[in-house]
């Protein structure tokens, strides 16, 4: 699983990847199987985990590649023996959290290049700094800096220790892409296809938006699951994605 695919012009090709945040698999397969192929990999996290095991983790995600949302942060030889112990699920894409510092993200890499075959190692991606906080909220952890400059310095941290990519929100892309360039796997959750409710997502770009800023992937849940068709819509997604 190559991070960033490539069109007939060298460009980039942005894919769809559909968050499956249920805790009932019965649920989550209907949503997978409506998405078909538009979606080329689909996203399960700590609700389904937690409420379902990775057995059904595995089962799945046993015909698609998967992207492991877990957000790992802890010492750096716990981080590396949990990326060890997850590789029988074989996640196409995993998450840390940029925060853990850079030995925790070293670990992390070197557990990917360890534990999984040549070839088939996850993206490792860091979080940075989570969209739910704002300058207020980093100040009461003891960051001072605003949010988007701290997101430049744990992105350009992470980047130097190992990760293969980030998490971002669409308004991250382009400043991140100035300043790291085209390196960067950008997985960029927080699209709204034009006309969708925004639901809980507060600064939202469309899919195409998106795209045309630098992503490599984007992340859509609610728009793709909670549609009266779901299948249309993520014809739809992949189709604008398509046409950049
Ligand atoms: O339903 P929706 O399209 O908002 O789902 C977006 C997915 O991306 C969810 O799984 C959510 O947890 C995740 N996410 C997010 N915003 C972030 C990071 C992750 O919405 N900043």
């Amino acid at each position: 699983m190559q991070g960033g695919m490539r069109n007939a012009h060298g460009g980039r090709r942005t894919g769809l990847i559909l968050a499956l945040d249920s805790s009932d698999p019965a649920e989550a397969r209907r949503w997978r199987d409506a998405a078909g192929d538009a979606a080329g990999i689909i996203k399960l996290g700590l609700e389904f985990t937690y409420a379902n095991g990775f057995d059904a983790v595995r089962q799945l995600s046993a015909d698609r590649a998967l992207f492991l949302d877990l957000k790992l942060h802890d010492i750096p030889n716990t981080v590396g023996s949990a990326i060890r112990a997850l590789a029988p699920v074989a996640p196409a894409m995993l998450t840390i959290h940029a925060g853990g510092g850079a030995a925790m993200i070293a670990a992390a890499r070197a557990a990917c290049e360890a534990a999984y075959p040549a070839g088939a190692r996850p993206i490792l991606l860091a979080v940075t700094v989570l969209t739910s906080f704002d300058a207020a909220a980093l100040a009461e952890t003891g960051v001072g800096e605003e949010p988007r400059r701290q997101v430049l310095r744990l992105g350009r941290l992470a980047m130097q220790s190992g990760a293969d990519g980030l998490v971002c929100s669409p308004h991250e892309v382009a400043p991140l892409r100035d300043a790291l360039g085209e390196a960067p796997c950008l997985v960029v959750p927080g699209v709204r296809p034009a006309g969708a409710e925004a639901g809980d997502q507060k600064r939202v770009m469309t899919p195409g938006e998106t795209a045309r800023a630098g992503a490599d992937w984007i992340v859509v849940g609610r728009p793709i699951t909670r549609a009266a068709d779901p299948a249309a819509a993520a014809r739809a997604i992949a189709s604008e994605l398509a046409a950049v």
